[in-house]
């Protein structure tokens, strides 16, 4: 494995690698006075970020941090990208400047690709448009392992705009090579045409897809994404698809409430539900660490150091 774009190209072995090794790095800076490993002392991680982010960006530096590595954080909105340089001229820079991995996200689907053929170092997906987020997938299971004791065989809803959902797209990849069961949920309007061939069932109606899950993944009203109006108010989006007290009680009672953030409370979910104990959204963030060690770890040491 060079470089991590997308879940759908990872084999279940390297899935399952990656929970592993972040199931080991939990536990090898949890509890210590200084949380810092040296396996990537000496190296450089860019953090290369064309959209706003404030999980997955802060996420990666502290991972990269954690590992001893050097990180460099470029923000487009105060690069030289404003006065025209190119994506590749910028990777180049980055690459002259000794980058050894790059985490790029950007609103262009396939850009960390497109990066990965001009630049030596590991290429990291921080996420791109609407097509892939495979850090937050893999931070989602490792959280479902944690608090559910495993992804095999588990019944997992994905409710909301999955039409604009990059998170989404990651899950039912990851998710379904682990043998879970994905539903998708949400109104036929912000359901995408081309899913004949992806491993999922398909509900429209909340209430009834709660039933029998082990964990829900509310996803946010991505609004910067929608140039039409895909359902009539906010309002009546909240009333059908929202996740509230009524509709968490229709759960069974060990399922968990993930959201991967940032939230729209009061829309895709409420409050009351947001800061229930039955939420995992905090311990996701937390996980997110974990999972970006490990990922930054195996790319750039071949899991030869530690
Ligand atoms: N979940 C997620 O990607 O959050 P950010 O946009 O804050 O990075």
């Amino acid at each position: 494995m060079k470089h991590l774009l997308t879940t759908k190209e990872l084999s279940r072995e390297e899935a399952e690698l990656i929970l592993d090794v972040t199931e080991q790095m939990a536990e090898a800076v949890t509890g210590r006075e200084v949380p810092k490993l040296p396996a990537l002392r000496g190296r450089t991680v860019v953090n290369l970020f064309f959209e706003d982010s404030t999980r997955t960006r802060t996420s990666f530096e502290t991972a990269a941090k954690r590992l001893s590595a050097d990180v460099v954080n470029f923000a487009a909105k105060t690069s030289s990208v404003n006065k025209g340089e190119s994506l590749r001229d910028t990777a180049l820079t980055l690459q002259a400047m000794g980058a050894d991995a790059v985490v790029i996200r950007h609103p262009a689907a396939g850009a960390p690709q497109r990066l990965t053929e001009w630049i030596e170092g590991a290429v990291l997906n921080a996420g791109d448009g609407t097509h892939a987020h495979p850090t937050q997938a893999l931070l989602d299971a490792y959280t479902m392992k944690k608090r559910l004791g495993g992804v095999e065989g588990r019944t997992v809803a994905i409710v909301g705009d999955i039409l604009h959902s990059r998170v989404a797209r990651s899950n039912v990849w990851l998710l379904s090579k682990l043998g879970a069961h994905v539903r998708l949920v949400g109104p036929p309007t912000l359901l995408p045409k081309d899913i004949d061939d992806w491993p999922v069932e398909i509900g429209y109606d909340l209430d009834a897809s709660l039933k029998g899950v082990d964990a829900v993944m509310m996803l946010r009203v991505q609004r910067e994404r929608q140039n039409a109006a895909f359902f009539p108010t906010a309002n009546e989006y909240a009333r059908l698809y929202g996740l509230d007290e009524r509709r968490l009680a229709l759960m069974p009672d060990h399922a968990i409430v993930m959201h991967p953030g940032p939230m729209n409370r009061g829309m895709e979910i409420a409050a009351a539900v947001a800061d229930s104990p039955r939420a995992t959204i905090t311990e996701q963030v937390t996980n997110g660490v974990w999972v970006r060690m490990a990922v930054l770890y195996l790319l750039l040491t071949n899991g030869e150091s530690k």
